[in-house]
């Protein structure tokens, strides 16, 4: 039998290589894996319990929040609000940072999550995931403030998601490779299944919301072209698939090889960041990537290299391997100028996103 480790006793391992950690970290990605299995508990009988269907309320990007959204953002909010060990969170679902409560002790880290990601597929019983970043405070002041949380993905203290799919599985990093944990529901535990995941140096498949096609870049349509075998030196053609959970795609081109991308545009004026959330989405995925040997570009550079203004900015996001990913930048810089030009300014914080 193979050894057994849980996620608690990994998390532990791994706080004995930083001989001065007080265990508050630790202590918060434990709290991450005990909501991911209340969230988990809720979406696999999701069809059961009347938990379905949508609320009048709406997100604060205009998008219809289902029933789980707040389920899963209150499970993660309530996890961490009394612990002392964070000083502020933001989440997807809340328009502003989120305070911890005054009779509350302030700790000396901020969480960022996205409480369900891919949530339109619940309905039809597709994978959805949790996205979540960690970093550290870098204020002053006893209790948490804005820039504690706007910091560049290159800061993150740590990162992972949760997928709920066919089984649940968590996966995290903190700088020190990325670790994967299959839920066991006999036993309640996250145990480790997927130590040290490294991207497969051949990609399989490559993903995108297709259906947009008219609305990409010429680089873009390019680029798409060019992962079919279809342009270029005649490569063989990748795979598509596209799950439309970002959690669930990006999981996917981590363990086989492969691109996920949803990339800006000119289609709307005055919107040529695209859709993805820098700060609940693509900084996370970002440093995942990054420790797992692949990359994440928003199409000019390093995901990881910029600096956040707002914590509901959109970002380009195209991440995988990474010759995949440079060879979408090269595509950019050769066909779109158009579009780094009406970018670069949102990318920069010299315009701000509406
Ligand atoms: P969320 O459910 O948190 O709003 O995120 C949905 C995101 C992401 O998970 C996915 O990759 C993308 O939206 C899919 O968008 P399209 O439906 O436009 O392809
Ligand atoms: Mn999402
Ligand atoms: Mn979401």
């Amino acid at each position: 039998m193979a050894r057994i480790v849980t996620i608690e006793r990994h998390i532990l391992e791994q706080q004995k290589q930083f001989p001065k950690a007080t265990g508050a970290f630790t202590q918060v990605l434990y709290d991450m894996a005990l909501s991911a299995k209340i969230i988990a508990r809720e979406t696999t009988r999701a069809g059961l319990v009347g938990i379905l269907g949508e609320t009048d309320d709406q997100n604060v990007y205009g998008e219809q929040q289902q029933k789980l959204d707040i389920f899963a953002d209150q499970t993660i909010f309530k996890m961490n609000d009394h612990t002392g060990r964070l000083c502020a969170m933001a989440s997807e679902e809340h328009e502003d940072m989120i305070e911890i409560p005054a009779h509350f002790d302030s700790g000396k880290y901020v969480l960022l999550y996205d409480p369900l990601d891919g949530s339109s597929n619940i309905d039809v019983n597709v994978s959805v995931g949790t996205i979540f970043a960690i970093h550290r405070k870098i204020s002053s002041g006893e209790r948490g403030t804005l820039a504690d949380l706007l910091q560049p993905g290159r800061s993150l203290a740590a990162a992972g998601y949760v997928t709920y799919g066919s089984s649940t599985m968590m996966v995290y990093t903190t700088g020190q490779g990325v670790h994967g944990f299959t839920l066991d529901p006999s036993v309640g535990e996250f145990l480790l299944s997927h130590e040290n995941i490294r991207v497969p140096a051949t990609a399989k498949y490559y993903s995108a919301n297709q259906g947009n096609e008219k609305y990409w870049t010429p680089g873009m349509r390019r680029y798409a072209k060019w992962l079919q075998g279809i342009e270029g030196e005649g490569r063989k053609p990748l795979g598509h698939r596209y799950i439309g959970s970002l959690v669930a795609d990006f999981h996917r081109n981590l363990l086989r090889g492969g691109v996920f991308f949803y990339p800006g545009d000119l289609h709307e004026a005055g919107k040529p960041y695209g859709k993805m959330r820098l700060m609940f989405e693509a900084q996370a995925m970002a440093f995942l990537a990054e420790q797992a040997g692949a990359y994440a570009s928003d199409g000019i550079g390093d995901i990881l290299d910029i600096q956040p203004y707002s914590l509901h900015q959109r970002v380009p996001l195209i991440v995988g391997n990474r010759d995949l990913v440079e060879k979408a930048e090269e595509y950019i810089r050769k066909y779109d100028q158009e579009w780094v030009e009406a970018y670069r300014p949102f990318r920069e914080g010299v315009r701000e996103q509406a």
